[in-house]
């Protein structure tokens, strides 16, 4: 079978030969890069910032912070310093090893500052997307016990502190607060004013040292079932985020790295946070919302070499055409990564010819905690494939009782457990942790995917969402992935429709590009289009048109929605959904 590949651009990657890595890599040789190694004294923070605001980093910039107001940058010193008063603050309210710290809040400095305070502290912290209303919260800060919020005066109505007896303190990032006013509609716990706090706050902190297992983060995500579940990763997972730094995102002395994702999902820590810090890189953060003219001015205005995004941000970019790209200096950038749903062939495509890089896939799962699978600067790549394993990392494709398949065969995406990021617990859940572990020796990921002869993986869906249509097996996304390669499709999500004959047929929901007007020729010429593109029976049967579709924040299109609203059903929890 012939496959479109994509050579290696460059060379002096960090990670010069994959098979080579395969053959000899070990975590435990990564474990000596850290001085707990030696110490025993353990602490994400420490290893992330202290470390280097102690030795020759320490002038260098760690964060560059800016949004429509603000425009910051911090040397590794300097946040050393914010984030030991952080720690200071929330000590000084009783918080210690253990305890559930939230952190509801956009992007800003301060959200930085207090979540390395508190992991400082020996807490948990808990990021919260800013998006989130009153439900989602309640439902996350009940589940964890968590005992402080670290929010803005904005958010602060959508923390129901009524509702949460545990919850004990609350710290308000905002100027001129009115506490007495505020504490008077949230009695029942205290109220601090962050920026005070931080004025009389010692810059110096006796860091908590916590064991390599004591845990260390927090984050809910939806299943296809039940209430959000809270996914437990413990200090130990640095040995990952350090390591898939260096060998996936690449990341050199003189990098200025910007990952898009908010800190109120997995990609925001692990890459936003750790991954990057843990090899002492320049971290771009940029507030606000999305456009293609303000992410462009930002790998302009910082000289951005990686840059981590998700498919559907590609896919905005590609949709607002080449000629905005060109109005920016972009040729600071060096690698470009993607995360979050599949990475359709036509985006690398389009990647190669506007940015003149590859994008490079990676796979993972908040459960994972980190990369697993990816494509790397020093391999050739298989447009559609999402890699091949991490070194060290066992990955396979397996049936329902825990047999390897063979290559081509679609089956359970599975790993062999036993990686430094990988999940400790589900909070309070020991059953869901379980059910992810029902096949001995395997983590069960959910996703379907198959494996070619020479190891790259292929996506194809979470294991739910497959369609079977008159007994044809198709996988949603090679349907949407052909369905935005036709010029008039912005995004695509696909489902599979109950019908009494064929089992299922395929249901396309579409939003259109600029300049396209939905009418029934158009949905014929699609229709066409995937059926001479793909397959016959791969071709959507029944095309709708919408504005927009429901998608995660990390960029999925969010198929069971559209399911619902096919099926007239409820959607169950929508906390995780974009706007
Ligand atoms: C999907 C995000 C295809 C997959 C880090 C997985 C992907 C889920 C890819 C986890 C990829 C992630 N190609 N699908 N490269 N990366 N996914 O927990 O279905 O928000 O199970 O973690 O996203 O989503 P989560």
């Amino acid at each position: 079978m012939k496959t479109e590949t994509i050579e290696v651009q460059g060379t002096g990657f960090n990670l010069q030969d994959y098979e080579e890595a395969r053959r000899t890599f070990s975590w435990s040789d990564v474990e000596k890069v850290f001085s707990w190694y030696e110490t025993g004294k353990v602490n994400m923070a420490y290893e992330a910032i202290d470390r280097h605001a102690e030795g020759e980093r320490k002038d260098k910039v760690a964060l560059y912070y800016s949004d429509a107001q603000r425009d910051e940058q911090y040397t590794f010193q300097e946040m050393k310093a914010k984030s030991n008063q952080a720690a200071n603050i929330l000590h000084k309210l009783g918080i210690k090893k253990g305890d559930r710290v939230f952190i509801f809040m956009p992007r800003s400095p301060e959200l930085y500052f207090s979540l390395l305070g508190a992991i400082k502290l020996g807490a948990i912290v808990g990021p919260l997307f800013e998006a989130f209303m009153e439900g989602a919260v309640r439902d996350r800060l009940e589940n964890s016990e968590a005992v402080a919020v670290v929010t803005t005066p904005e958010l602060l109505p959508r923390v129901p502190s009524k509702d949460l007896p545990a919850l004990k303190h609350i710290l308000l990032v905002g100027d001129n607060l009115d506490l007495e006013q505020l504490n008077k509609e949230h009695p029942t716990v205290q109220l601090h004013d962050y920026h005070k706090e931080m004025a009389d706050a010692s810059t110096a902190f006796d860091i908590v040292w916590v064991d390599k297992e004591d845990p260390l983060i927090l984050h809910y995500t939806s299943g296809s079932t039940g209430k959000p579940k809270g996914v437990l990763h413990v200090h130990y997972a640095m040995l990952q985020h350090y390591q898939t730094g260096k060998w996936v995102l690449d990341l050199k002395e003189d990098d200025v790295y910007w990952c898009t994702a908010d800190p109120g999902w997995v990609t925001g820590t692990s890459y936003g946070i750790f991954a990057p810090w843990l090899n002492g890189a320049t971290n771009v953060i940029r507030g606000g919302r999305f456009s293609p003219e303000d992410w462009y001015y930002t790998i302009e205005k910082y000289k951005v070499t990686v840059w981590y995004s998700a498919p559907t941000a590609f896919r905005m970019l590609m949709g607002a055409g080449e000629a905005v790209a060109e109005r920016y200096d972009l040729s600071s950038l060096r690698h470009i990564l993607s995360v979050g749903e599949p990475l359709n062939p036509e985006v690398i495509r389009w990647g190669l010819q506007v940015y003149k890089l590859r994008i490079h896939d990676t796979w993972w799962m908040t459960e994972t905690g980190g990369m697993l699978i990816c494509n790397y600067p020093c391999m050739e790549m298989r447009p559609g494939s999402m890699g091949k394993p991490f070194p060290g990392i066992e990955a396979d494709i397996i049936d329902d009782e825990g047999n390897p398949l063979p290559p081509y065969q679609m089956g359970n995406l599975a790993i062999k457990v036993g990686w430094p990021s990988m999940m400790r617990k589900i909070w309070k859940n020991e059953e869901k942790y379980n059910e992810y572990f029902r096949l001995k020796g395997w983590y069960i990921s959910g996703d379907s995917a198959y494996k070619d002869e020479d190891g790259y993986f292929w996506f194809q869906g979470r294991v739910d969402d497959v369609i079977m249509t008159a007994g044809e097996r198709v996988g949603p996304f090679e349907v949407e992935s052909k369905l935005v390669e036709h010029p008039a499709v912005a995004e695509a999500g696909v489902i599979g429709k109950p019908d009494p004959v064929r089992g299922e047929i395929i249901k396309a929901f579409i939003s259109l590009r600029a300049g396209y007007e939905p009418s029934e020729e158009l949905k014929e010429e699609i229709r066409q289009f995937v059926k001479t593109g793909l397959a016959a029976h791969a071709a959507p049967r029944e095309i709708e048109f919408k504005d927009k579709l429901p998608k995660t924040r990390s960029g999925k299109i969010m198929r069971r929605v559209l399911k619902a609203w096919e099926l007239g059903l409820p959607t169950g929890d929508l906390s995780t959904m974009e706007d």
